[in-house]
C-alpha cells in the first residue's frame, strides 16, 4: 500500500502514465461523473493520455448503484478492457467508491488508481481501499476491500468546490487531528475557511492524509484500531440517515459528521474524562462554520433507532469510538440511549 502523492494539473498526467507504465498496463480508462469531467478532466492535457476510453455516470451518491454498476462493468466488456487494464477514477468518493468496486470485481480485479477532486475525496475516501455501492436504500452496503494500485491527489481541483464540499471534507480533516495530534488539532482550528488559502490547506492535506494512511496500514481489514477512524461516525451516520429521510436533499456527509463530533466528544467527557475545552472549542467551530444543529428532541428516537441498525455495532450494543485525549482514541465503547440522547440535548441547548 503505496502512500498518497500530491501533485498539480500539470504533473498529473504524468503521474498517471507513470502508473499505467509501471503496472504495464494495456488499455486506460477514465471514469468520471458530469461534474468532475467539465471540471477536472477538462484542465487536464488529455490528449498525451490518448488511446483511453471515458466512461461518465451520473453524479451524486443516489447513482451510487447497482444501475451505474452494471453501466461500467458493461463498458469495460463492449471495450474489451482485461484484467490488465488501467481505470482511473477521477471524482469525489463517490466515483471512487463504485469506480473501486467495479474495478475490483471485473474479470476478479484489474489495476486502478484514485484522482480524488474532492477535498473529503482526497483526505479519506480515495484511501484506505474500501470500496462499494449502495443497495436496498442501505449505504455502502454491497463492496470490497481492495487497495488502489496509487492515489495521486491534485489540490488545483478544490478550486471549483462550493463551500459546502470544502467544509464537508473539512470535517474529516478535524476528526484526522483529534485522534491524532493535538499541535495537528491547534492549526486545523487556527485555519481560516472563509478565505481557504490553498498553499495553507497543502500542508494540513498531507499531514491529514498520512493520519489516515497510517491508521488503514496498521489494520486495513477495520477489525481494530482502524475503528479509530470512526469517532463522530456513529451518531453522525444517524443524522446523515435521518436526514435524507426528512429534509430536501439531507445533509452532506461532512456536516453530519461535524454534528456527530461534538456529540462524541460530549459522551469522550463524560465516560473518558476527556478535558472540556477541546469540546467546547469544537461546538464554537460547529456553530460558526457549520450552522444551526438541525434537529429537535421530537427526532431523537428515529435518529437513535437508525443507530441501532448500524453495521458497526456489536451483538445489539452501540459501539462507539471515543477520546481520552486529543489522540488518545478508545475504540468498542458502549453507549446507550440515554447518553444519546443527552449528547444530541448539550448540542441543541447551547
Ligand atoms: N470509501 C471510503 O472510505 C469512504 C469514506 C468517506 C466517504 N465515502 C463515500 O464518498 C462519497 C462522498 O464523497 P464526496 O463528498 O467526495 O461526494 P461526491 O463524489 O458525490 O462529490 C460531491 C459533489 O461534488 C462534485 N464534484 C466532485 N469534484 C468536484 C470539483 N473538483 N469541483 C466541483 N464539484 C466537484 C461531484 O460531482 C458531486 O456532485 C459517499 O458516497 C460516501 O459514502 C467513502
Ligand atoms: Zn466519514
Amino acid at each position: 500500500m503505496n502512500a498518497p502523492k500530491i501533485t498539480d494539473s500539470a504533473q498529473l498526467v504524468t503521474a498517471i502514465l507513470e502508473e499505467k507504465e509501471r503496472l504495464n498496463a494495456d488499455r486506460l480508462f477514465i471514469l468520471t461523473d458530469e461534474h468532475t469531467d467539465k471540471l477536472c478532466l477538462s484542465i487536464l492535457d488529455c490528449p498525451r493520455l490518448e488511446p483511453y476510453c471515458h466512461i461518465e455516470i451520473h453524479s451524486g451518491d443516489q447513482n451510487k448503484t447497482l444501475h451505474s454498476l452494471t453501466a461500467i462493468w458493461d463498458m469495460l466488456i463492449d471495450e474489451g478492457a482485461t484484467r490488465n487494464s488501467l481505470m482511473v477514477n477521477i471524482g469525489g468518493g463517490m466515483i471512487s467508491d463504485i469506480g473501486g468496486f467495479a474495478a475490483a470485481t471485473f474479470k476478479r480485479g484489474m489495476h486502478f488508481i484514485n484522482v480524488p477532486t474532492t477535498l473529503l475525496a482526497a483526505v479519506d475516501a480515495s484511501i484506505g481501499g474500501k470500496t462499494s455501492i449502495n443497495y436496498q436504500g442501505l449505504k455502502n452496503e454491497i463492496g470490497t476491500f481492495s487497495q488502489p494500485d496509487a492515489v495521486i491527489i491534485n489540490t488545483d481541483f478544490f478550486a471549483s468546490l462550493d463551500r459546502k464540499n470544502r467544509l464537508s471534507g473539512y470535517a474529516e480533516m478535524v476528526k484526522h487531528a483529534l485522534i491524532s495530534d493535538k499541535e495537528l488539532f491547534r492549526q486545523m482550528m487556527a485555519y481560516d475557511l472563509e478565505t481557504f488559502d490553498m498553499s495553507q490547506l497543502r500542508v494540513l492535506i498531507e499531514k491529514n492524509i498520512s493520519v489516515k494512511h497510517r491508521f488503514v496500514r496498521l489494520d486495513p481489514y477495520d477489525l481494530g484500531s482502524r475503528k479509530a477512524l470512526n469517532l463522530g461516525h456513529t451518531i453522525g451516520h444517524a443524522l446523515e440517515a435521518y436526514s435524507h429521510r426528512s429534509q430536501d436533499g439531507g445533509l452532506l456527509h461532512g456536516y453530519a459528521v461535524m454534528w456527530g463530533l461534538v456529540a462524541e466528544l460530549y459522551l469522550s467527557c463524560k465516560k473518558q474524562h476527556l478535558d472540556k475545552e477541546v469540546l467546547l472549542q469544537m461546538l464554537t467551530f460547529a456553530k460558526e462554520n457549520y450552522g444551526a444543529f438541525p434537529f429537535t428532541c421530537k427526532e431523537y428516537e428515529e435518529i437513535y433507532r437508525i443507530m441501532v441498525h448500524d453495521k458497526k455495532n456489536d451483538a445489539g450494543r452501540i459501539c462507539c469510538t471515543l477520546l481520552a485525549g486529543i489522540g488518545d482514541v478508545r475504540i468498542n465503547q458502549n453507549i446507550t440511549k440515554e447518553d444519546t440522547f443527552e449528547a444530541l440535548d448539550f448540542i441543541r441547548e447551547n
